[in-house]
């Protein structure tokens, strides 16, 4: 059956079927072809979209506008704190403002809840660049790269180390059972997902024939895994007060060579970045200065390995973010 999501939103995977994902996958590997051949493809000339950040970003904001830019789009930029947004001008208004000039709006902010209310309302497209519970244009990028290095996704044995029950292992979770991919948690029993979303992740593991688990242990979690990924500690948004626990909690599931070493020998090692492996950052320095680690939630030396394929993630983010914009706005 041929796959069309023309003016459909993209908030989160659990919306899109298998078939739709690869239709998204597929496009991104063309878009990627062409750009490296320098071929242009203005395809969306006459049209415009907004970019509206709650939060910081450098990927995913750099991967909007060089992808509308390549697609010919005129693309508007609003920073945390520049528009009416949630403080004078609620969502459901800002929405119908803003689908009244522009073909699609891409949203990062905080609760999922807004985006789909934004989405509800602004009678164009909506796509979500990321809230507290879902990250999905990352993780098309992050199942290109799986793809590239491994040449196919089901049976993909893939490990998440870490704060299990954030944005990315919310979506990595659903990402993963959705194309066939065996999924483990590997975290303190705090930071495992919610058990509703687990459930419903281990629903469609099922009928795409892979398993999605949670462990505690890192020795199990690990051994065997054809890709290791982890993330930041203390997400955007989260308090810094946080930190304390959270460094306690997740120190053992730092991604280092002991772990690498139990995953398969083809391991890659993947993070949707920014990451702190190292101190060459304020909130690293600041870290290091408090609670004496210089390093998180990976090692310098396995984030800088050959193993490492973080930077074909975040130039892939660019390649998949034009393929979701194009496929729903063409
Ligand atoms: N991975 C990611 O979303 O990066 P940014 O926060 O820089 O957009
Ligand atoms: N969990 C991180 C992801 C950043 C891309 C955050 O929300 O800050």
């Amino acid at each position: 059956m041929p796959v069309n999501i023309r003016g459909r939103s993209f908030l989160k995977l659990l919306d899109y079927s298998p078939a739709e994902i690869r239709y998204l996958l597929e496009l991104s590997k063309d878009f990627k072809r062409l750009k490296r051949s320098g071929v242009p493809h203005r395809y969306l000339e006459n049209k415009n979209i907004v970019l509206l950040f709650e939060k910081t970003s450098t990927r995913t904001r750099c991967a909007f506008e060089v992808a509308g830019n390549d697609l010919g789009l005129g693309v508007t930029y609003l920073d945390p704190g520049s528009s009416q947004m949630g403080k004078k001008e609620s969502i459901a208004d800002t929405a119908r403002v803003l689908g009244r000039m522009y073909d699609g709006i891409e949203y990062r902010g905080f609760s999922q809840e807004l985006v789909e209310q934004l989405a509800a309302y602004a009678g164009v497209p909506v796509w979500n660049g990321l809230t507290d519970q879902f990250h999905p244009t990352q993780m098309l990028a992050d199942l290109l790269t799986m793809e590239e290095k491994f040449g196919s996704l089901p049976g993909l044995r893939f490990t998440y180390m870490g704060d299990a029950r954030n944005n990315m292992g919310n979506s990595l979770m659903i990402a993963c059972a959705k194309m066939g991919i065996h999924f483990t948690a590997c975290a303190p029993k705090e930071l495992f997902p919610a058990p509703e979303l687990v459930e419903q992740a281990q629903a469609i593991a099922r009928e795409n024939h892979c398993t999605v688990r949670l462990t505690e242990d890192v020795d199990e979690g690990a051994r065997g895994a054809n890709v290791i990924y982890t993330d930041i500690w203390v997400s955007m948004g989260e308090p810094d007060e946080v930190w304390e626990t959270r460094i306690k909690l997740l120190r053992p599931y730092q991604v280092n060579g002991d772990v690498m070493a139990k995953a398969d020998p083809g391991a890659v090692f993947m993070h949707c970045l920014p990451s702190f492996h190292d101190t060459n950052t304020t909130i690293g320095a600041d870290i290091a200065q408090k609670f004496g680690i210089t390093e998180m939630e990976v090692t310098d030396q396995v984030f800088e390995s050959p193993q490492s394929v973080v930077f074909d993630e975040a130039e892939n983010r660019m390649h998949t973010i034009k393929a979701v914009i194009y496929a729903t706005l063409c």
